[in-house]
């Protein structure tokens, strides 16, 4: 890996999340001390909506950067190497936080789950449908984000149909925060909700747009050949 990628890759988001970090810490900090000291059993669950809306940000992020990338949009900002990396690690990323997300179900003292309540999707003593497409929206976004990985081995066209199924995942994802999500009644978390299905219809709309327009080209051009 060369030295601008190096620093694409790795440079650019660190710097980005010391922005983050250094505009929002003390604020958290100060507000988890206060949860600690209200209800100190309450903080698994906090985390365990932390990371549900960090993996919804991330899977939104990879989502947009992927159609962005297939409309050619990006080719402007940077290398296709590169964008292709930032869109993946978003993916890798999002996913981790994903499992985090599920995984702290197992220490929330108001309502645990055990470790099949939390791997089987139905099973959950709470809102089980939802919490079931979410489950299997990470299981289906675990199998998008493998066919990265083993792009070599599956060849380009497994590749690009496995990858339809992430809209599939977004869908779910999105359904299973509104239905099963603490937050869903609050206007903030609606916004969240609406913009990213915004944003996702929209850059999905001209990206169809746009392999319309080239296919017709490419019909005309082989019409007027000799
Ligand atoms: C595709 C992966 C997933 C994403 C992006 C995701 C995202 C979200 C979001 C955004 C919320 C709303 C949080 C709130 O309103 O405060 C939520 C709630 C919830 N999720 Fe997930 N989730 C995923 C997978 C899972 C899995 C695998 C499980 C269970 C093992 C799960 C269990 C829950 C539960 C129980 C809630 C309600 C918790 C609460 O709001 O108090 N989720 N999720």
């Amino acid at each position: 890996m060369d030295q601008r990628t190096l620093l694409v890759r790795f440079g650019m988001p660190a710097i980005a999340a010391g922005i983050v970090l250094g505009a929002t810490l003390p604020g958290v900090v100060s507000g988890l001390l206060a949860v600690l000291a209200a209800n100190p059993s309450g903080l698994p669950w906090l985390f365990e909506r932390l990371f549900a809306w960090l993996a919804y940000l991330a899977m939104t992020l990879s989502v947009l950067f992927g159609l962005l990338l297939s409309s050619k949009v990006l080719d402007a900002v940077a290398h296709r190497p590169v964008n292709f990396t930032l869109h993946q690690d978003l993916a890798t990323i999002g996913l981790g936080m994903a499992a985090v997300h599920g995984a702290l179900l197992g220490l929330d003292a108001s309502m645990p789950f055990s470790a099949a309540q939390i791997l089987v999707p139905g099973q959950a003593p709470y809102a089980p449908l939802a919490v079931g497409v979410g489950q299997a929206a990470l299981y289906l976004w675990a199998v998008v984000t493998a066919s990265f990985y083993a792009r070599h081995r599956t060849g380009q066209r497994a590749w690009r149909a496995l990858h339809y199924l992430t809209f599939l995942v977004f869908a779910g994802a999105t359904a299973h925060g509104i239905a099963a999500g603490t937050d869903s009644g609050r206007p903030w978390a609606q916004w969240i909700y609406l913009a990213a299905m915004t944003a996702v219809a929209f850059l999905l709309a001209y990206r169809i747009g746009i392999s319309v327009a080239e296919r017709a080209q490419r019909r005309a051009r082989s019409a007027a050949a000799p």
